[in-house]
């Protein structure tokens, strides 16, 4: 183990150049222009590992390509088997002109790389390989066999990745996945998440005139669709921020007084997170604090609202239709199929008879809990405690990973979520950036993981 911790000292500068290497590619899965840019970099990405000792293959699907390394093992191994999740793929950068540096250029200032991906998901899942590499490369024997599987749709919902799974169950098997794509409040505050949030996703259409039509000439005469459709979703929260649509809270799991207690445990500054943000106040749930808003509460999001002339100056028309894009975040037991269903049948309720309503449901997700108190959830917290040199904390974390509950389904594995992203990481925001001393000690945090795990299991 000594060997592994002085490879993984020496060799931070080179991994960190890797890092900028990985970053530099724009694998924007959302974007089918980027397409070349995702094969690239899967390309890349097999070949690390193979560099890396890993024997490594990337898989086509109907979307983006999956890349599958394995550490070299028997053919009749003994050894617990873990699979390490990840993604390479990006969220869009978006809008460029704020970014302080080009997105895909990535640049180290103040021992932080900025880019977009750098930290979700290039630098967390890189600080995996690296452990690995460093077992590999001292020639020191691993206590298990390792698959990583790291994909190029999370950030679209990871659509074709379950059928892999399914066509791939028997190599798959594991005592558990191994994931680094959620949180830790600080570098001193290392976590353990415990729950993720599931979504349901949809586009609501509202068609108004058959064609934008002049506002001077027909405006007072014709429904407008974009107040229309403010109107309908002004209606779906109400003043103490609880959304309205009947029947949303019903399938709730109480917390238990075990997750009550360990919320309680985090910090929470006011301050600190409103400037974090940039808001002039908080805005939530009456009853629940922040933490509990964001990581116990489901939520009803507008993401994107879009009408008529966007363009410079002015242009006077009446619209021909308004869109919206809308995501629900999900909490235990609530399911994407209810609540799609649940909020169509709102929305058609409340529509005028002026206009017409489309409803497209986009992708879904279920939550997903685990135990924190489980064997392999308490091995990940001595891994934690060691690498970052603090106690850890447990998360309830408001994002989601729709394929973490697919792993559960078809592989029966359970998720080990020990992220490596600080809260002011700008994930999905401009000048994303990824912290290169937590970068190190995540990979020394895998490396102490695979003993931890192993113990139990061996
Ligand atoms: N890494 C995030 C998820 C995350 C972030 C979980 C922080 C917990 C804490 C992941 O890459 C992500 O952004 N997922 C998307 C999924 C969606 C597109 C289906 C999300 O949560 O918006
Ligand atoms: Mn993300």
């Amino acid at each position: 183990m000594q060997s592994v911790i002085a490879y993984l000292k020496k060799n931070q500068r080179r991994f960190v150049a890797e890092l900028a290497a990985y970053v530099r590619f724009a694998s924007i899965s959302a974007q089918p222009k980027h397409a070349g840019d995702m094969r690239a970099c899967a390309k890349w990405l097999a070949n690390h590992c193979r560099q890396a000792g890993l024997e490594a293959k990337i898989f086509r699907t109907a979307g983006h390509p999956v890349v599958v390394a394995k550490t070299p093992r028997k053919k009749k191994s003994h050894k617990p088997h873990f699979v390490v999740y990840g993604h390479y793929d990006v969220q869009p950068p978006e809008p460029f002109e704020l970014w302080k540096s080009p997105p895909f250029e990535p640049c180290v200032v103040g021992g932080r790389m900025f880019g977009r991906g750098a930290s979700d998901n290039k630098g967390q899942n890189l600080a995996h390989l690296k452990a690995v590499e460093a077992y590999l490369k001292t020639g020191t024997e691993l206590p298990c066999d390792l698959t990583f599987v790291i994909e190029g749709e999370e950030e679209v919902g990871s659509d074709n990745l379950a059928k892999f799974l399914q066509a791939h169950c028997a190599e798959l098997r594991c005592g558990a996945v191994v994931v680094s794509d959620t949180g830790l409040p600080g570098v001193k505050l290392p976590a353990l998440t415990s729950s993720l949030r599931g979504i349901a996703a949809l586009e609501v259409t509202v068609h108004g005139p058959a064609r934008d039509l002049h506002s001077g000439i027909f405006g007072g005469s014709v429904e407008n669709p974009a107040m229309a459709l403010c109107q309908l979703l002004a209606q779906l929260r109400d003043q103490n921020g609880r959304i309205t649509v009947p029947g949303f809270y019903d399938d709730i799991a109480p917390l238990t007084a075990f997750e009550k207690k360990a919320m309680a445990r985090l910090p929470f500054n006011k301050v600190a997170f409103k400037k974090l943000l940039g808001v002039k106040e908080l805005f939530g749930e009456r009853g629940c604090t922040p933490n509990e808003q964001r990581g116990t509460r489901p939520t009803l999001e507008i993401n994107g609202l879009t009408s008529g002339y966007q363009g410079e100056g002015s242009k006077t028309i009446v619209p021909a239709w308004a869109r919206v894009k809308i995501t629900c975040r999900l909490v235990p037991s609530q399911t994407p199929e209810k609540i799609t269903r649940l909020v169509r049948r709102h929305l058609e309720k409340l529509c005028p008879p002026t206009v017409r309503l489309e409803v497209e449901p986009g992708h879904g997700a279920v939550p997903y809990a685990v135990s924190p108190q489980s064997p392999a959830a308490q091995a990940a917290l001595r891994a934690l405690k060691k690498a970052f040199g603090h106690e850890p904390v447990l998360l309830r974390e408001g994002g989601s990973i729709p394929i973490i509950s697919d792993f559960k389904r078809i592989l029966g594995a359970d998720a080990l979520l020990v992220g490596l992203a600080l809260p002011d990481d700008n994930a999905h925001s401009p000048n994303e950036k990824f912290d290169l001393d937590v970068f190190a000690k995540g990979q020394l945090m895998s490396a102490y993981l695979w003993r931890e795990l192993s113990v139990r299991h061996g």
